[in-house]
C-alpha cells in the first residue's frame, strides 16, 4: 500500500493503472476509520483490480467550524486499518493541495434539482454543495470505474448518484449497507465523541427505528413519524432534529405506504452535543 499526498502523483499513478488496463475502485472518506468504512474498502478491493481510498477532512462541507476542528484525525491508525483491508493507494492530500483559496470562501454552485432542500439540506445549508465539490474533484483526479458510498448517509448517496449522472462521470456508484455496532448503533466517526454513557443511550435510536418497522401495516407514515420522534425525545440526552419518511429515490415525504416502491425513514438526533444520523428501510 502506498500513501500519496500530491494531486499530480495521484494522477500519474491513476494514468499508469488505466494504461495497464486495471479497473480502479474508489472509496472517499474523511478518515477516523471504523468497520463501516472498512466494509466499503473490502467490497471495493473484491470488485476491482486496484482500490484507492481518499482521506480528506473536507472543510467546505462543514457548516460549523467547531465541528470541523473537533473532527477526529489519525492518519497512521487509518493507514494500518486500510493496509489490512487490502487498500492499494491512500490519497491523503492537504487542503492547499486540493483547494485554491477562492474555492473555500464561497459555496460551490450546483443545481441539485431539489435534493438539497430536504432533511440534511434544511439543517445544514450548503453542506451538499461542499460534498459535490470535493467528490467531483476527487473523481476527476482518481477517475474511478466504481465508487463506493454507504447507505448510512442516505441523502449523500442520492446526491452523489445525481451528481455522477448530471456531470457525466463514467463511474458506477455502488451503495453499501449500514454497518452497526452489536447493539444497533450505526457506526460513525462521530461515535468517538460520545461518552460511555451517551454511547449506551444512543443505541436507542436504532432500537426505536427497528421497532417502528413492525407497525407499517397498522399505522400511517404520519403516525409512525410522530411516535418515533416522541419516543426518542422521551429519552434523556436525546433530541430529534428531524425524522422524515420519504420516497427513497426522490427523498420527498410520502403520505401513504403505497406512494413509492422504496420508502426510507431518515433521522438525525443530537445525543448531548453530538449529531448522529441513521435511517431505516420500511418498504
Ligand atoms: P465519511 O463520513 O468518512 O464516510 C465515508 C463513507 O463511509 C461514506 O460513503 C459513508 O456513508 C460510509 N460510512 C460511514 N459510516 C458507515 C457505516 N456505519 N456503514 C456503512 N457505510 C458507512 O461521507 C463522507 O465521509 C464525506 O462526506 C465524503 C463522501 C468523503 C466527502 O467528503
Amino acid at each position: 500500500m502506498k500513501t500519496i499526498a500530491s494531486v499530480a502523483q495521484m494522477q500519474h499513478a491513476v494514468a499508469d493503472l488505466h494504461l495497464a488496463g486495471k479497473r480502479i475502485g474508489f472509496v472517499p472518506t474523511m478518515g477516523a476509520l471504523h468497520e463501516g468504512h472498512l466494509s466499503l474498502v473490502k467490497q471495493c478491493k473484491a470488485e476491482n483490480d486496484c482500490c484507492v481510498v481518499s482521506i480528506f477532512v473536507n472543510p467546505t462541507q462543514f457548516n460549523d467550524k467547531r465541528d470541523l476542528s473537533n473532527y477526529p484525525r489519525n492518519l497512521s491508525k487509518d493507514e494500518a486499518m486500510l493496509q489490512s483491508a487490502g487498500c492499494d493507494f491512500v490519497f491523503a492530500p492537504t487542503t492547499d493541495e486540493i483547494y485554491a483559496d477562492v474555492e473555500i470562501d464561497k459555496p460551490f454552485e450546483f443545481d441539485f434539482n431539489g435534493l438539497d432542500k430536504v432533511m440534511e439540506g434544511k439543517f445544514r445549508p450548503n453542506h451538499f454543495n461542499g460534498v459535490v465539490q470535493i467528490v467531483s474533484k476527487l473523481f476527476s483526479i482518481v477517475l474511478p470505474n466504481k465508487a463506493y458510498f454507504g447507505e448510512k448517509d442516505f441523502q449523500q448517496l442520492a446526491v452523489i448518484k445525481y451528481m455522477t449522472s448530471t456531470m457525466r462521470f463514467d463511474t458506477e456508484i455502488v451503495p453499501c449497507p449500514i454497518v452497526r455496532e452489536p447493539l444497533g448503533l450505526a457506526m460513525s466517526s462521530r461515535n468517538e465523541l460520545l461518552s460511555t454513557e451517551e454511547r449506551k443511550i444512543a443505541q436507542n435510536i436504532s432500537k426505536v427505528l427497528f421497532e417502528s418497522r413492525n407497525f407499517v401495516n397498522q399505522k400511517s407514515p404520519a403516525d409512525i413519524q410522530r411516535e418515533v420522534i416522541e419516543q426518542i425525545n422521551g429519552i434523556a440526552a436525546l433530541q430529534v432534529e428531524y425524522f422524515e419518511i420519504v420516497n427513497g429515490d426522490s427523498l420527498q415525504s410520502i403520505q401513504n405506504w403505497t406512494d413509492a416502491p422504496y420508502i426510507v425513514g431518515c433521522i438525525t438526533v443530537f445525543c448531548g452535543k453530538v449529531r448522529l444520523i441513521d435511517n431505516i428501510r420500511y418498504i
